[in-house]
């Protein structure tokens, strides 16, 4: 199985990627995780993302396009793999679908977790992320047992630089004029499936599951 997952910030993607990605087995490929290393170790490719993301634009394209298609010939997406957070311009969906034809591969499925801005606004404000291992919680409805503590790993909880209102503003912008576009690429193409992704995660998890039967 080659998913992607597509759909507006804060819509649950991540979340969602992780639950199946334990499930299945299928190894989450999460290109905001690969830049936010990047940037933590301070690596030439996280100084030049840095800048980007930290307005809420898009990273270029090349970069990101090189990213997934090194990760992907590892052994552990050999029996598929979860894209959470790309492709997110038609150029990338383009160059995935060569790739993957190079290697005898296609996407099987592309589901778009369908949320209301105002509701996006909210999730992205009050998330809090582990910095170790990046788990994901929310200062309302997902609160860690111990306050600033990640339950998981005992890391410290912060907030994304990119989770602030004016650079989320940004980012739903962006999401709309340049990632909206997919939605016809992968109706196009017979693959894409539409979930309500404003229920709670439990149900969003149990739509997601039904969208790749
Ligand atoms: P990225 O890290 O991919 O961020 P994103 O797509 O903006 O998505 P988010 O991680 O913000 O949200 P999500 O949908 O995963 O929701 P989550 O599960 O976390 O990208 C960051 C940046 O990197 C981009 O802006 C760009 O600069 C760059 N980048 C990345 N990929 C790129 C690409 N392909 N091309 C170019 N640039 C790229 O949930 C959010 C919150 O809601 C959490 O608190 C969670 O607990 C809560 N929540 C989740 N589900 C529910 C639910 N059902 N009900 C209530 N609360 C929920």
């Amino acid at each position: 199985m080659i998913l992607v997952l597509l759909g507006p910030p804060g819509s649950g993607k991540g979340t969602q990627a992780k639950r199946l990605s334990t499930e299945k087995s299928w190894p989450q490929l999460s290109t905001g995780d690969m830049l936010r290393a990047a940037i933590r170790i301070g690596s030439d490719l996280g100084k030049r993302a840095k800048s980007f993301m930290d307005k809420g634009s898009l990273v270029p394209d090349e970069v990101v396009i090189g990213l997934i298609a090194e990760r992907t010939q590892s052994p552990d997406c050999s029996q598929g793999f979860i894209l959470d957070g790309f492709p997110r311009t038609v150029p990338q969906a383009e160059s995935l679908d060569r790739t993957l034809a190079s290697r005898g591969l296609a996407t099987n499925r592309a589901v778009l977790f369908e949320v209301d801005d105002s509701q996006l606004v909210r999730r992205l404000s009050g998330r809090r992320t582990c910095e170790k291992c990046s788990a994901m919680y929310h200062v309302e409805t997902q609160q860690p047992k111990a306050l600033g503590i990640c339950d998981q790993c005992g890391g410290k909880l912060i907030q994304r630089s990119d989770d602030l209102e004016t650079v989320i503003q940004n980012r739903l912008k962006v999401y709309h004029d340049q990632t909206a576009p997919l939605v016809g690429f992968y109706e196009h193409q017979k693959k894409l499936r539409r979930i309500d992704a404003s229920l709670d995660i439990a149900s969003v998890q149990k739509a997601l599951a039904g969208s790749i039967q």
